[in-house]
């Protein structure tokens, strides 16, 4: 093989070409469309983006075509709010809640993240990998092409590495590009029940130095909300991971107003993510402080509620917003990018445009790869999807509909192998 691919036919080619910094505000509208594009990749490189009659001298007779069948093809979705490495699901909670039951009251009655916790434990490394490669063909199956992976299911040091590990050589098999995230504050676990500070201080003493020492995360993220991680625990846990090294996601303001979203002003994180009850200030202090807001819609549709966050006010006061599927087994069971972004659209109000910028280079800049990621660009990674229809409106248009024609990672056609 020459390692030259050119990718022609494509109706609109998405290249989501601009600055190289998240975009914001008009920006996010402006996908840098081409019609009746090609694309042409070398060694898993773009090499150029362009009208087809402007590129076609350059197809060299050793390149392999891809023909896009008047399709659309954009970079590949990158979804940067994922709880994947897991065991078992909750469809049983799900029925619970349609009879009535709350997420708190489930979790308060031993259900919810507790619930997958205990069967996490006692599944091995191998047999985790295993539930994580079957959710990883969903995401590729949707177009998602690089996912951000959080521990939580663990909460022992042991067992939080084990769910990193996994998510590690889940990145090294590929296709799929993994982004890991510690997230061993993600519950208070049942043995620390009555004594919560020390298990703050378990992750701050044990946790947090062995995540640090074994490159097992890039980032860590603590749910922050009154019942679970208080202010001044989730403060201490951040400030001692940024000391490490990490850098910064905060699960803030999802069920209540807590000043999680502040923290991450404060502590310039890189995301504060959920942000349903995030009220104007502390809108205006993430712009200010420059933190993306990761907005996860799928948990707020799943779990029957209807406090989308407020991403206009959030994008028409700058911020450089994302949109996520919060995949978990609780609060969002989803895979699928184009589900949420047919929620951003007509939920949250974002256009079909600014939805598409949220999924590929916003989140790509989030996770510290919008130099290699998220827009079909000279140079950037061959990243790409192309879709059964001519119009990228269509992609949140048909909701529940799977468009997916091919995904390339890399250059390279992507399966994620049955084994
Ligand atoms: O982002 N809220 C905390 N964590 C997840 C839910 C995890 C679960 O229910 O298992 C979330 O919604
Ligand atoms: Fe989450």
């Amino acid at each position: 093989m020459s390692g030259l691919l050119a990718v022609v036919g494509c109706r609109q080619l998405v290249t989501l070409r601009g600055p190289a910094r998240p975009r914001m505000r008009a920006e996010m509208r402006e996908l840098g469309l081409i019609e009746d594009g090609a694309l042409l990749v070398r060694d898993g490189r773009i090499v150029a983006a362009g009208k087809y009659a402007e590129l076609k001298g350059q197809i060299v007779r050793e390149a392999e075509i891809v023909d896009a069948a008047s399709g659309v093809v954009m970079p590949g979705f990158v979804d940067a709010h994922t709880h994947l490495v897991f065991a078992g699901n909750r469809a049983d909670e799900f029925e619970r809640r349609i009879g009535g039951a709350t997420y708190q009251e489930i979790a308060a009655s031993g259900g919810g993240i507790w619930a997958t916790v205990r069967r996490t434990r006692e599944t091995s490394e191998d047999q985790l990998l295993e539930h994580a490669r079957r959710h990883a063909r969903w995401f590729l199956d949707s177009g998602t092409t690089t996912l951000e992976a959080k521990s939580g299911y663990g909460l022992t040091t042991e067992a939080e590495c084990k769910l990193l590990r996994v998510a590690r050589r889940l990145d090294r098999q590929g296709p799929l590009r993994i982004v890991p995230t510690f997230l061993g504050a993600h519950e208070i676990p049942e043995e620390y029940r009555n004594r919560p500070e020390q298990y703050v201080e378990t992750i701050v003493g044990e946790m947090l130095p062995r995540v640090a020492s074994g490159r097992l995360a890039e980032y860590c993220d603590v749910f922050c909300e009154p019942q679970v991680f208080a202010l001044p625990s989730a403060r201490r846990i951040l400030e001692a991971a940024q000391a490490r090294g990490l850098g910064l996601r905060i699960h803030a303001d999802q069920f209540a107003q807590s000043g999680g979203a502040r923290l991450a002003a404060e502590l310039g994180a890189a995301t504060a993510d959920h942000l349903e009850h995030t009220d104007r200030a502390s809108i205006a202090a993430l712009a200010d402080a420059g933190v993306q807001p990761v907005l996860l819609p799928g948990s707020v549709y799943a779990l029957g509620l209807d406090c989308y966050p407020d991403a206009r006010s959030m994008i028409d006061r700058g911020l450089a917003a994302v949109v996520a599927t919060d995949f978990n087994p609780g609060s969002s069971p989803t895979a699928s990018m184009p589900m949420i972004l047919s929620l951003a659209c007509t939920r949250m109000r974002m256009t079909p445009a600014e939805a598409i910028t949220a999924a590929t280079i916003n989140p790509a800049y989030s996770l510290g790869r919008g130099a290699e990621i998220g827009s079909l660009e000279p140079a950037k990674c061959a990243d790409f999807v192309v879709y059964r229809c001519g119009d990228f409106r269509e992609i949140p248009y048909h909701f529940g509909v799977n468009l997916v024609n091919g995904v390339w990672i890399g250059g390279a056609r992507s399966a994620v192998p049955e084994t």
